[in-house]
């Protein structure tokens, strides 16, 4: 019985494969990690909670955006960061991951 199943499903199985033949896109998002100053203070500060393609998805933007966002993290999620600490990460935001226009 056992053994008639496992055939029938590997049966099932080989038939699906050959039924997709059309091209297949899969979207390949690589997240290019910037490693300079303040990197660790990132790392200790923001990769707790959530991946850095969050950060990066954002594409390039202004400081008073990225001071928004550290802002937020702050006040609508507990982030506990100090002042220094988020100035750096505004300054790693803005030299890496910025527009040039600060506001
Ligand atoms: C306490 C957890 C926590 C920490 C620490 C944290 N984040 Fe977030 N962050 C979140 C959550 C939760 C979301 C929203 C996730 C969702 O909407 O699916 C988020 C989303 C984001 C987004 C996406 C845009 C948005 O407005 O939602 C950005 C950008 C971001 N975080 C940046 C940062 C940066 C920069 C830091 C470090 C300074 C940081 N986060 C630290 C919890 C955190």
């Amino acid at each position: 019985m056992y053994k008639f199943l496992f055939l029938a499903l590997i049966s099932l199985t080989s038939l699906n494969a050959e039924e997709v033949k059309g091209e297949m896109a899969v979207p390949y998002i690589a997240y290019e990690i910037k490693m300079g100053e303040h990197f660790d203070t990132i790392q200790a500060q923001c990769l707790m909670c959530h991946s850095f393609g969050y950060i990066i998805n954002q594409g390039p933007q202004s400081k008073a955006f990225w001071e928004g966002k550290v802002k937020k993290m702050e006040d609508a999620f507990g982030m506990d960061i100090s002042k220094d600490d988020a100035t750096s990460v505004v300054d790693y935001l803005f030299k890496h991951y910025g527009n040039d226009q600060v506001k």
